[in-house]
């Protein structure tokens, strides 16, 4: 049976450090302000949204709500954003997706300021982490990070493949385990011999939304496997795209769903806001 990597534990402690850090700087007189803008009442984002004001709320960050509906102009949104760019006392715009259809979610993402981007959306910051350079980055990839390295899961040199290529976690994910100096392949929809390639895998991080599609006869004996998908099932329970019963019988290290990945997408939302000081 593998070892489950507690994304719970991981995120609390995340938190608790941002905490520290948030109250040293209320201490000297510092302020830390996230501006989370949210257009329509998408159920799933309202929870996501809600989630976010909770954890500004423990660790100490001012967060400021914009709850706009659904019929706002991509006009509106923008100039919205031109104003929270120019304010001082915001440090962080984090604008929610899925944006309603008729706005241009590209243009929503390329006018927030790069040194504001706490969700490492903009093309700058993407750029960033392909170079090398200082910049933010995506939450969910970089609790992925965070999940390895504070399970002792050692990384360089080790081969890595990631399933799914979205520009918010498969590209910056392969982008990450490059820096960190493993082997990296990553896997999509019209990659042939998916199977054979995901045994070839130490470390396996699946994306790819589809429930319980990896199964153990995708896994390599001892390889860590990392679960990012999260869907509800017929019976209302939660699950993601790695059948976790069958792949924990041999893989050495796992994720579970929930409690894997999720909660570290909002820590490191936290850790990006707190840093967000020192880009600024
Ligand atoms: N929708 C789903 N995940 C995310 C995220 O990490 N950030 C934002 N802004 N929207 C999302």
């Amino acid at each position: 049976m593998a070892q489950i990597i507690d994304g719970k534990a991981i995120s609390a402690a995340i938190k608790d450090e941002c905490k520290e850090r948030t109250t040293a700087y209320l201490a000297e007189g510092k302020e830390i302000c996230l501006s989370v803008i949210q257009v329509g009442n998408d159920p799933a984002s309202s929870v996501y949204v809600g989630n976010k004001k909770k954890a500004c709320a423990y660790v100490g960050i001012k967060s400021l709500a914009y709850e706009l509906p659904e019929e706002t102009t991509q006009e509106e949104l923008l100039s919205l954003i031109g104003e929270l760019n120019g304010r001082k006392d915001v440090n962080g715009i984090l604008v929610q997706l899925p944006l309603p259809k008729h706005i241009d979610e590209n243009a929503v993402i390329q006018a927030i300021d790069p040194k504001k981007d706490v969700d490492g959306f903009h093309p700058q910051s993407v750029g960033a982490l392909c170079i090398g350079q200082p910049g933010f980055v995506s939450c969910t990839p970089a609790g992925v990070i965070q999940l390895l390295k504070r399970s002792n899961v050692e990384i360089a040199g080790k081969h890595c493949v990631i399933v799914g290529r979205s520009n918010i976690v498969g590209k910056p994910m392969a982008l990450l385990m490059l820096r960190e100096n493993a082997t990296v392949c990553v896997t999509h929809s019209k990659t042939q011999n998916l199977k054979e390639i995901c045994k070839q895998a130490d470390i396996l991080i699946v994306a790819m939304g589809k429930p319980k599609f990896i199964d153990a006869s995708y896994i390599k004996e001892g390889a860590v496997v990392i679960d990012v998908g999260i869907h509800r099932n017929a019976e209302n329970k939660l699950c993601g795209d790695v059948d976790f019963d069958s792949a924990s019988q041999i893989a050495s290290a796992i994720t579970p769903v929930p409690g894997g990945v999720g909660p570290m997408t909002i820590a490191m939302l936290m850790k990006n806001c707190v840093d967000s000081i020192l880009l600024q």
